[in-house]
């Protein structure tokens, strides 16, 4: 190779360098820049490792322009990558701009769920009437959840309530709120009493539209002397009205449990079918948001009462029924599925 000749190939490979540099956007493509134009073995570079080879006399020329090449590349690698930081620099600052003129972003609240504010809702009409909030647990003992019920441990009707039953013989969930009953007279006897007990309550029975495994419940329970069906009746038709307005059609029909003599059930007109009859009433026309009674003398004397003096009434009411009616939900289940989707609706 003729030196001349190497010289032109020199400033050929600086023009190209350069060339290729001032393309470059990127801090990639110009690393990779980088290791063409001045790594080890790029054309440069290897003018040097040949030097040796180069005739005498032109050596001094052939090393002193491959040197001048060589800063001038490190020259323009230097500028490109501080170009290439300003771009992106300026590019974050445009794009992320702060718009301080920009409605701000409202924080999201939460709420109550929707069983929770029906149960304020029933516990505030109540109150209005006297009763008082008296909470009792959640896990009771077969005894309190049954047996002071009048329900003894033959009694078929203990097939009504599919129980949770804790390792722990004699334990369970409780299937109602009914037991806090026996806790509230037996915290007030012979005082007379007048409470509501909200809570969750737990079945072990197969879900469906109406009924769901877990659920709320509120006791209502009245105990004095001289308190008549009639006082029952009152109290739970004003709270119906109170809390579905005067047009809505209810209607008390009898029915059985074995904790209260005479025993009744509530029943409110079915959303859905405005009362012809659907799957979520099964048909009836009606739904039923809670079972009554007069008090059992058994169990006013299980809560410390002499029953020849006292007598009382009690109801259980399903908020969540309540809360169906209230908003037109057609599947129970939805309250404890834990959807946003549906919970912020309320
Ligand atoms: N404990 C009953 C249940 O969950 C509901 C009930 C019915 C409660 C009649 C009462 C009552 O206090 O008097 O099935």
């Amino acid at each position: 190779m003729s030196e001349t000749n190497l010289l032109t190939q020199l400033e050929d490979m600086q023009q190209k360098a350069l060339q290729a540099v001032s393309a470059i956007e990127d801090e990639a493509a110009l690393q990779a820049w980088r290791t063409a134009h001045l790594g080890r073995s790029a054309p440069v570079m290897q003018v040097f490792s040949n030097l040796p080879k180069v005739e005498k006399e032109l050596r001094p020329q052939v090393g002193q322009r491959a040197n001048q090449i060589k800063q001038a590349l490190e020259a323009a690698f230097t500028e490109r990558s501080e170009a290439i930081k300003q771009t992106s620099l300026q590019r974050a600052l445009t794009q992320a701009a702060l718009d301080v003129t920009l409605p701000g972003r409202r924080p999201v609240h939460g709420r109550l769920h929707p069983t929770t504010q029906i149960l304020r809702e029933m516990v505030a009409i109540f109150a209005e009437m006297g009763f008082q909030v008296f909470l009792s647990p959640d896990v009771e003992t077969d005894d309190l959840n049954f047996g002071l019920l009048n329900i003894p441990p033959y009694h078929p009707a203990r097939d009504m309530w599919d129980t949770f039953h804790a390792a722990t013989p004699g334990v369970v969930l409780r299937t109602h709120t009914s037991p806090g009953q026996i806790h509230a007279m037996r915290a007030y006897a012979p005082e007379p009493v007048r409470v509501v007990l909200p809570g969750m309550c737990y079945r072990y029975e197969q879900t469906s539209v109406r009924s769901d495994m877990q659920f709320q419940q509120v006791e209502v329970l009245a105990v004095g002397q001289h308190i008549t069906f009639a006082d029952m009746k009152g109290t739970l038709e004003g709270f119906a009205r109170r809390l579905f307005g005067n047009n809505v059609q209810i209607r008390l029909r009898p029915s059985y449990f074995p904790f209260t003599e005479p025993s009744g059930e509530m029943d409110v007109e079915c959303f859905l079918c405005g009362g012809k009859g659907c799957v979520i009433c099964k048909g009836s026309g009606w739904l039923e948001i809670m079972g009554c009674g007069m008090v059992h003398p058994t169990v006013l004397r299980n809560g410390g009462y002499d029953p020849e003096q006292f007598s009382g009434f009690a109801a259980g009411i399903g908020p969540g029924r309540v809360a169906m009616l209230r908003y037109h939900i057609e599947d129970i289940r939805y309250f404890w599925a834990n959807d946003v989707r549906f919970l912020e609706q309320f």
